[in-house]
């Protein structure tokens, strides 16, 4: 009966947040002036990165990434890439003719037990499913070059060796940190016998994120993923990424991938954090680490409602001081249920009613609804005010005119206003006289690995010839 009163059929009169809920969630809005705060010791974190001499203890690593030539159009063939790191793993085969792609994908669950196992079983897996898709594609007796996106902190050392230097979002695999991913998986696949394959690239997704914008729009110098994770790269000058330690191939540019999730790691993020990202980062596989992160992506988003959710039921403030099992239940809460949650047009709660109907909760009011959704609005906010004050940083850094953003990632693609924020908010907080703009990037991580991939076997042949 109350969904009907409420929502479903007819728009009834306005109702505000409660003045107790307003007051508790303003620690979760990051104002201009903590935002330029953030921004400042971001930009010293950065320098701090790129410095041979800090590196080392430096937070926010900006990795030098050995990509420095995009595709000229003349790349053509057919190319396998791995995507490890976000929502699913995929293998996909992309074909390239000109300017011309076709792509097959097949995604493959990785199961929680692999995910925290060895990292023998993880590469195995991989190889697994590597051989099961290049059979149905009947490609498997042609030595295809593979382009690795392995969206994790990698201390490069070419093209081809990515040393790993952390586990992030949900994986902690045993025997891997230290060693070089490419190595692990030729390993693998070795092992196996069954397949041939030639790995040319191994990448973040932030760099495939940018090589796929940078293909069709030739402002673009930045790549963003806000999904399971969220980082960064940019177009760098090579005098500046003191780490780069290869030929110049004349470009004089460097693409760095900043790992900027680490943030806030030594504690600069801590006069603004809340009891919620201490319980999130308590209770996650990487305590202590990527505390920015935790602040902004897909992985904690769902979860930092629910626990403000909780907390305000607790206080009775919510529900009439009654939860049910699911609301108290750690990550019942998705992420998608922000985005979707957001969707409802002012004033309309459909996609709430079915929310809180999924979670137990329908002895929800409609001051309940209006209350909820304020609180899914602050937290996705200050993801997005996190994420636009270190775009703002990168983009006063880089001091071009004009710059595109290319971005991808659950959270940017699925929410209903992430992208306006970011835009409104980077407006306000970058330098008046940059132009820029966010282009979502179409499968940088598939696509992307595959150009990539592509362009180092071009590059390859061009040598040898
Ligand atoms: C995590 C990873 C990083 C990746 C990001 C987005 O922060 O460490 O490499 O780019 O997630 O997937």
């Amino acid at each position: 009966i109350v969904h009907e009163e409420f929502g479903r059929n007819h728009e009834t009169a306005e109702l505000h947040v409660s003045n107790e809920i307003r007051d508790k969630c303003r620690e979760l809005i990051l104002d201009n002036d903590k935002l330029k705060k953030i921004m400042e010791v971001f930009l010293d974190n950065v320098e701090r990165g790129l410095k041979k001499k800090t590196h080392s203890t430096a937070t926010v690593k900006c990795f030098p990434t050995y990509v420095q030539d995009l595709p000229n159009g003349t790349e053509h063939g057919k190319f396998l890439a791995l995507d490890l790191g976000g929502t699913n793993f995929r293998v996909l085969l992309i074909e390239l003719s000109g300017e011309h792609f076709e792509m097959k994908s097949k995604i493959f669950a990785i199961p929680q037990h692999i995910m925290l196992g060895s990292g023998e079983q993880l590469f195995d897996h991989i190889a697994e499913c590597l051989a099961i898709f290049v059979k149905e594609e009947h490609v498997q007796d042609q030595r295809l070059p593979l382009g690795f996106t392995f969206s994790f902190p990698l201390s490069q050392r070419g093209l081809t060796v990515g040393i790993l230097e952390r586990w992030t979002k949900g994986f902690n695999c045993s025997n891997v940190i230290g060693n070089d991913v490419v190595t692990l998986l030729n390993e693998a696949i070795d092992r196996r016998g069954d397949v041939l394959i030639e790995v040319t690239a191994i990448l973040n997704d932030t760099t495939g994120t940018l090589m796929s914008c940078a293909w069709k729009n030739k402002y673009t110098r930045i790549g963003l993923i806000v999904g399971t994770g969220s980082n960064a790269c940019y177009v760098e000058k090579q005098k500046n990424a003191e780490l780069w330690d290869d030929v110049d191939m004349g470009s004089g540019n460097v693409l760095i991938n900043m790992e900027w999730g680490a943030f806030g790691d030594d504690g600069a993020l801590d006069f603004v954090r809340t009891q919620y990202d201490e319980n999130i980062d308590k209770h996650s596989v990487n305590p202590g680490k990527q505390k920015h992160e935790k602040m902004i992506s897909g992985m904690y988003m769902g979860e930092l409602v629910r626990l403000a959710l909780q907390r305000f039921t607790k206080e009775n403030l919510l529900f009439g001081g009654k939860g049910s099992d699911m609301l108290f239940e750690r990550g019942r809460f998705y992420t998608k249920y922000v985005s979707e949650i957001e969707s409802d047009p002012p004033g309309v709660f459909n996609n709430l009613i079915d929310v809180c109907e999924e979670l137990g909760l329908k002895h929800a009011t409609e001051q309940d609804y209006v209350n909820i959704r304020y609180i899914c609005e602050c937290i996705s906010r200050r993801s997005a005010h996190l994420v636009s004050a270190g775009l703002a940083m990168l983009l006063n850094k880089m001091g071009e005119k004009r710059v595109t953003v290319g971005v991808d990632g659950s959270v940017y693609r699925y929410h209903p206003h992430f992208h306006n924020l970011m835009m409104e908010k980077i407006r306000e907080l970058v330098d008046p006289s940059i132009q820029f703009d966010l282009m979502l990037s179409e499968d940088g991580s598939g696509r992307g690995a595959a150009l990539v991939a592509a362009v180092a076997s071009r590059l390859q042949k061009e040598r040898r010839v």
